[in-house]
């Protein structure tokens, strides 16, 4: 059973649905700036009209409240509000945000704002990116100003969205922005986001008058056989991807498999930074889409591992198999590891290709089966006692995929590429009345 005051929502994230990055004064981010690179984003796609929620975010925000979310994910653009990064704040980018958040409290939908998802300044990156050592303190001055402009409306914020995304796909292999492939300045870029966010909460708990946490990405990682190359590859990989950030934030120190994968890459890190970074976020958001079955590889530099796809197991068009059971395992997980710490599932969702709009109707049939199989494994996880708080479905629109771009749609809501006109599909009327029975 879900709790009553269980969140119903679904996530997005700026640069991925507003379009118009370069309005109202606002400064380019480094996905805007990466985007326009060519060959990087699936057919060239960019973030420059997306879904159009700049423009179109009252209408938006009436569907929110059609669907019947009771919470709404969404991400702050830095360069909107701080074109430069720091220093002058443009009014008109802040307002924006202000505007929305009204609208969501107006219709009782509770607004869990994202600090950080994946667009920094461009000029921040121009001084150094994540690989400044200013970096965090650069992230808790924006912090401060959203804080002290929105916090009075705003319950749930979350600092960073999936720290091992920016720092892996961005910095190591390069096809995120700002799409470096540096090994030496990984774990760094890893650390500067961690004391980033320790400064934010820094900032919060001084300033904020609610719950601050952090998102992170997990997957429950298996051996592909029971070889004892398969078995270490499947634990460094665990380590890599599901403690890297968790670790440190909540025990106090990295796992040691990171200094093996880095070997002299990794730094000596002070231990007073490692003080800074170790404390209890007020919750954890889970995103969970999949698992990953792991085979050892030499010729994976590294990880000296690799994920493989399973044979015959269902997938989504990102190739990611869909495994429910992995969630109520992350979830579990979780609580073993780090101990009683309150749980969203801040991401859950799947892209496929989606029937064709039919009398006014798509039917996505696989995505409410996804939806419907993970939500009664969050259940089973809620029936052993774990503390979870909410659940956001990704994404409520079809939107910009990242280094996909388009071609990947993951939304409950269709959104037409010509006019803008949003659709939603079967998976947004099924999750309607589910939010409406309150579970299953
Ligand atoms: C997550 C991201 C989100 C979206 C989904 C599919 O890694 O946080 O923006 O791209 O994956």
């Amino acid at each position: 059973m879900f709790p009553v005051n269980f969140l119903w929502g679904a996530a997005t994230s700026a640069y991925q649905i507003e379009g118009d990055p370069l309005a109202a004064g606002a400064g380019a981010s480094i996905w805007h700036q990466f985007a326009h690179q060519p060959g990087r984003i699936a057919n060239g796609d960019t973030g420059d009209i997306a879904c159009g929620h700049y423009r179109r975010w009252a209408e938006d925000v009436a569907l929110m409240a059609e669907l019947g979310l009771t919470a709404y994910r969404f991400s702050v653009a830095w360069g909107r509000v701080l074109p430069n990064g720091s220093g002058a704040v443009n009014q008109a980018g802040l307002d924006f945000y202000r505007r929305l958040i009204d609208a969501l409290c107006e219709r009782g939908i509770t607004p869990m704002l994202t600090l950080y998802h994946w667009d920094l300044p461009q000029a921040l990156q121009e001084r150094g990116g994540w690989q400044h050592p200013d970096s965090p303190a650069w992230f808790a001055d924006y912090a401060e100003v959203l804080i002290r402009a929105v916090d009075d409306r705003v319950p749930l914020w979350i600092t960073l969205n999936e720290p091992w995304v920016v720092t892996v796909p961005g910095h190591l292999e390069g096809i995120h922005a700002p799409g470096l492939q540096n090994r030496a300045a990984t774990p760094r870029v890893a650390h500067h986001l961690l004391l980033a966010h320790a400064a934010a909460v820094t900032v919060y708990r001084a300033l904020g008058r609610h719950q601050i946490g952090l998102a992170v990405n997990l997957e429950p990682q298996f051996p592909a056989s029971a070889s004892a190359a398969d078995q270490t590859a499947a634990r460094r990989r665990d380590a890599f991807i599901n403690r890297w950030f968790l670790d440190p934030l909540l025990l106090g120190s990295y796992p040691p498999e990171l200094q093996e994968i880095f070997g002299a890459d990794w730094p000596n890190f002070p231990a007073n930074e490692l003080a800074r970074i170790h404390g209890i976020p007020d919750f954890i958001g889970v995103n969970y889409y999949s698992r990953g079955l792991v085979r050892a590889d030499a010729t994976e530099q590294t990880l000296g591992a690799r994920r493989i796809k399973p044979q015959n197991a269902p997938c989504t068009t990102m190739g990611w198999e869909i495994y429910p059971a992995g969630l109520t395992e992350t979830l579990l997980g979780l609580r073993e590891r780090y101990g009683e710490v309150p749980l969203y599932i801040t991401e859950n969702g799947a892209a496929f290709i989606d029937a064709d709009l039919q009398a006014g109707v798509i039917n996505d049939a696989a995505r409410v089966n996804y939806l419907e199989t993970h939500l009664r494994a969050a259940q089973m996880a809620l029936a052993q006692g774990v503390d979870l708080r909410g659940y956001f479905v990704w994404s409520l629109f079809d939107n910009f995929e990242w280094a996909e771009g388009y071609a990947q749609r993951f939304g409950m809501i269709h959104i037409d590429s010509h006019h803008g006109k949003r659709t939603f599909k079967r998976s947004a009327h099924w999750y309607r009345e589910f939010i409406q029975r309150g579970g299953f």
